[in-house]
């Protein structure tokens, strides 16, 4: 049987050749230590000032940190991984109905990473969903399982609150305006990526994602429990950040890379997979509206500092992206000033 996906019920005991990498873009898996330092902030702490003060420092040294106490009720978050397996899981013939190799889409069942244009395939399906504003896109989200557009309803509402109670505390950080981020933003998008990486019989060979950076605002990342396999690029050295109970990953975009002047950086990351288990990810993007215009605040380029990129808005950011492979250069070296 040959299907477009991978979660085909197929199982492959060789690596098809397309999804092989170049000896030197593989990931060296044995080379890869845990990250044991992760920034794990508690945002039901009492004291603001500590919050900003620790989200600073992390958006500054590693580009993302974790949260818990975080007021995603943990039934929500658990709801959401269910219904993930769930769709993931349906048969083949149903999950086609979705599928789609057009980044344009707002909803979609894809596959590896941007079909059409990239050389090297990735081993990962994923869902893609517009989800802001939900009565626009809701009703186009899946019926299957029945319970899927419930509970991504429920997770949406609740992580948009989340990343922009988050944005706050990142634009207090930086020494800005509470309402900085959000007002420089506009009304934002959000967009979420059910990632389901598939059991792989040649790990070292290939990525469920290859090294990237994201090129919206702000990453919530509900991670496998059980599964491992996102990694961070730290001083150079590729690092997994193993997931936690109750917590969120949280990266810096792009676009708060910009924002911030390049004080904060979006940070490169990837996702491995392995033998034994499917891998589950939620990824949920804060994106800028497309109108919005992005440059480094002024009050950060003040006083010495130039602006380090110039200004653009997120749609000619967002379609120079997706026109590029993924694991190329930085997409916002092309938005640097001359
Ligand atoms: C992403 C992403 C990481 C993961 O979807 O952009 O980086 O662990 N996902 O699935
Ligand atoms: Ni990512």
């Amino acid at each position: 049987m040959d299907t477009k996906v991978l979660s085909s019920g197929v199982q492959y005991s060789n690596l098809p050749e397309s999804y092989i990498r170049p000896e030197s873009e593989r990931p060296r898996l044995s080379e890869v230590s845990e990250c044991e330092d992760v920034p794990i902030i508690d945002l039901g702490c009492q004291n603001r000032a500590q919050i900003v003060h620790q989200i600073g420092e992390a958006c500054r040294n590693y580009g993302f940190f974790q949260v818990i106490n975080h007021g995603v009720a943990l039934e929500a978050a658990k709801e959401m991984a269910e219904v993930a397996h769930g769709f993931f899981k349906l048969p083949v013939e149903e999950k086609l109905k979705l599928y789609s190799e057009d980044p344009s889409k707002t909803m979609r069942l894809s596959t590896s990473f941007n079909v059409k244009k990239e050389t090297v395939h990735n081993w990962r399906d994923y869902l893609r969903l517009h989800c802001y504003p939900l009565d626009k896109y809701a009703p186009e989200w899946p019926s299957n399982p029945p319970s899927f557009k419930e509970t991504v309803t429920e997770y949406c509402t609740l992580v948009r609150e989340l990343g922009l109670r988050i944005q706050e505390y990142i634009s207090e950080s930086l020494g800005l305006e509470k309402d900085y981020i959000k007002n420089v933003l506009g009304e934002q998008g959000q967009h979420m990526a059910v990632n389901y990486y598939p059991p792989c019989p040649e790990p070292e060979l290939t990525y469920g994602l290859p090294g990237h950076t994201d090129p919206n605002a702000l990453t919530i990342l509900l991670q496998d429990l059980q599964v491992c396999g996102l990694q961070v690029l730290k001083n150079g050295k590729w690092l997994a950040v193993n997931p936690q109970p109750n917590a969120f990953v949280i990266n810096i975009g792009d676009q708060l890379q910009a924002l911030s002047n390049g004080l904060y950086k979006s940070v490169w990351h990837r996702a491995v997979v392995n033998v034994e288990k499917p891998r589950l990810s939620v990824a949920s993007f804060l994106c800028p509206n497309d109108e919005a215009l992005i440059s480094p605040a002024k009050p950060l380029t003040e006083g010495g500092s130039e602006a380090i990129y110039r200004g653009f808005t997120y749609a000619e950011y967002y379609k120079k992206f997706w026109s590029r492979n993924l694991d190329q250069e930085h997409c916002l070296e092309f938005f640097k000033n001359k």
